[in-house]
């Protein structure tokens, strides 16, 4: 392939040479295995997919079994992916499909865009590889492998619209494209972006727009596209307190269905500066028995990273009443034996959390 052969066919030429192959969602056109692979590939990397996929897929092997599961199931299934609001849309669209489309899939990008959890490009890609649609995927990889072949001068004083790169992408696939090219376009341009054409140490010797590329003429491609100015990241502190019963059951609660962890289990939770001195005001209280400091750990969500102190508070009282500790939503949670616990959709960290615990308790009892 010459390097002056338009974009389009050296990206599908590349894809089918050095792009990702034979993935559990590849070679195929079953919409749901497509769709499924995509929302799963929306904000996490191919290696963990790997893991989840097949196993979802046994799980809830259609649409149908998909759209009849309760939330809870399916929140479990996808528990350790995290971004769990992929999980709930998807669900609901599960839902949609069934429920009003007859069990029939959309056919064309305006179709699954109007899914729930479908965005502009995810519903390009699944359009691209299931009917070979002429629609460009836009993802943040694929952006800035195409702002840094388009890359040239000094920056302008305006950023380039969504819309008008949006246009421009789509200049870029010739009308005579066939949907088996449109498939390892979509895939090629994904693939670029995420092994060769990444955001601190592009490899540019690998890469097949090398040629005519404006960042790599540039010298300093790691430069391109200009950065817009990003927020602070915060750090927010929350307390846990996870009450154990004499006959060593947990108490969990339900989060509410919005917000950081929507809809998955936890221990009771306390937030505010205030809330520090709430677990050793615990060990006060009659009916707590021993009160145990876990190490701080500290998770990264999106925008912001969660310092989570963590305590274990033996409860002395028996019965199914809820424990009268600050936090507790007593219409929200029960006491869970640990192995019913953990089969609960978890927060990740939550759950690394919860086994450790559960070994100590094992190593314990039988010394
Ligand atoms: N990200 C979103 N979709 C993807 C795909 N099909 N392959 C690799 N990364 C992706």
């Amino acid at each position: 392939m010459s390097a002056e052969a338009p974009l389009f066919a050296r990206v599908v030429a590349w894809q089918r040479r050095a792009g990702r192959q034979g993935l559990p969602w590849q070679g195929t056109r079953d919409p749901y295995r497509v769709w499924l692979s995509e929302i799963m590939l929306q904000q996490t990397q191919v290696a963990t997919v790997l893991r989840y996929y097949e196993r979802f897929v046994a799980r809830f092997p259609s649409v149908e079994a998909l759209a009849a599961a309760t939330l809870d199931d399916v929140l479990a299934a996808w528990s350790g992916l995290g971004y769990y609001r992929r999980a709930r849309l998807l669900h609901a669209a599960a839902q949609v499909i069934v429920q009003q489309l007859g069990g029939c899939w959309p056919t064309d990008w305006e179709g699954w865009r109007a899914l729930p959890g479908v965005g502009d490009s995810t519903a390009a890609a699944i359009a691209a590889f299931c009917y070979g649609q002429r629609v460009s995927i836009l993802d943040g990889n694929v952006r800035r492998v195409l702002l840094r072949w388009w890359a040239r001068g000094p920056a302008p004083d305006r950023p380039i619209t969504a819309r008008q790169l949006w246009a421009r992408a789509q200049a870029l696939l010739p009308a005579s494209a066939s949907a088996a090219e449109m498939a390892a376009y979509t895939q090629g341009m994904m693939d670029l972006g995420a092994t060769v054409c990444t955001p601190r140490q592009p490899r540019c010797d690998a890469c097949p727009l090398r040629s005519d590329c404006g960042a790599h003429a540039s010298g300093t491609p790691e430069a391109w596209p200009q950065p817009a100015a990003r927020p602070l990241r915060q750090t927010q502190d929350w307390w846990l307190l996870l009450p154990v019963r004499g006959d060593g059951a947990w108490w969990l609660q339900r989060r509410a269905a919005r917000g950081i962890w929507a809809g998955l289990w936890t221990p009771p939770l306390l937030q505010g500066p205030a809330s520090a001195q709430v677990p050793r005001e615990c060990g006060a209280l009659p009916a707590v028995a021993a009160l145990h400091e876990r190490a701080v750990v500290t998770h990264a969500l999106t925008h912001r990273d969660l310092r989570l102190h963590r305590w274990v508070v033996e409860w002395a009282a028996a019965g199914d009443d809820a424990p009268a500790l600050p936090g507790v939503q007593p219409d929200q949670g029960a006491w869970w034996s640990p192995s019913a616990a953990l089969a609960l959709a978890l927060p990740a960290p939550l759950r690394v959390w919860f086994q450790n615990e559960l070994s100590d308790s094992r190593t314990s009892s039988s010394r």
